[in-house]
């Protein structure tokens, strides 16, 4: 399948490199033509990878991954343009996170609560499918689940159920058993509000790599 990435950072290259090496081609875009980290990439990845401009990715993919700075998710979405992306589904990767105070990061008030990323970047793309997914856990994680000692949860919300049985067998092919799909993409917040914990877990833990297992009752 063609798939478009936007975004250069670790989340764009880890998704791009483990879409590649399962056959897929690539395309990775940003907001420059030549961007330094995206041709990096493509020179690591070899030949089902390529670089473009944010527009240049969104028109090419048949599936969408958005994987850029969260307080400019809205910005890049509109330079990647709407027309290249409608019909599509969006995989939205991305967290409401604002940096601008150092570290650790907090979450964008209006963006969180009663609203999410993943409900305004539907309303950005009113014709594009978005499909929350893989925020929950860092990039190492996203594409090799195995790395952990026990099989977690991944979830996943959005409107189309198309688009998220589409999403659900890109995640299979990265390893994810345990799928849970939360309803509509107004379950962002809950999935976007998890990353103050997750940052708690980080510090404590002192390692990124790690899940959260969910435990149902015994069945008797
Ligand atoms: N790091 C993780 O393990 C992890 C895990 C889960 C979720 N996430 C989320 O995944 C997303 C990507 O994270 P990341 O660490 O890989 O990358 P990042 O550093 O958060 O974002 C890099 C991308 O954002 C774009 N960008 C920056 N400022 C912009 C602006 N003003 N307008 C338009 N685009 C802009 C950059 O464009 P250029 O390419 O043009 O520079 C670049 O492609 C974030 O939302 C993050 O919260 C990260």
């Amino acid at each position: 399948m063609k798939i478009g990435i936007l975004g250069t950072g670790m989340v764009g290259a880890a998704l791009g490199s483990k879409l590649a090496s399962l056959g897929h081609s690539v395309m990775m875009g940003s907001r420059t033509p030549g961007n330094a980290k995206a041709l990096e990439w493509t020179d690591k990845t070899g030949s089902n990878a390529s670089a473009g401009t944010f527009s240049d990715a969104a028109f090419y993919g048949e599936i969408i991954f958005l994987c850029v700075n969260g307080a400019a998710a809205l910005e890049a979405v509109k330079i990647a343009g709407k027309e290249n992306l409608r019909n599509k589904t969006v995989v939205d990767v991305t967290n409401p996170l604002d940096f601008s105070k150092g570290m650790p990061p907090t979450l964008i008030p209006d963006l969180t609560n009663t609203n999410s990323l993943g409900e305004e970047i539907q309303k950005a793309l009113p014709e594009s499918k978005i499909v929350k997914s893989l925020n929950t856990v860092n990039c190492a994680v996203m594409t090799e689940p195995s790395r952990l000692s026990e099989e977690t949860e991944i979830y996943l919300c959005g409107n189309d159920t198309e688009s998220k049985n589409k999403v659900r067998e890109i995640l299979e092919s990265f390893g994810w058993k345990r799928i849970t799909d939360l309803g509509g993409i107004a379950a962002s917040r809950g999935t976007e509000m998890m990353m103050p914990f997750w940052l708690s877990l980080w510090g404590s833990l002192k390692t990124g790599i790690f899940n959260l297992k969910i435990v149902k009752e015994k069945s008797i």
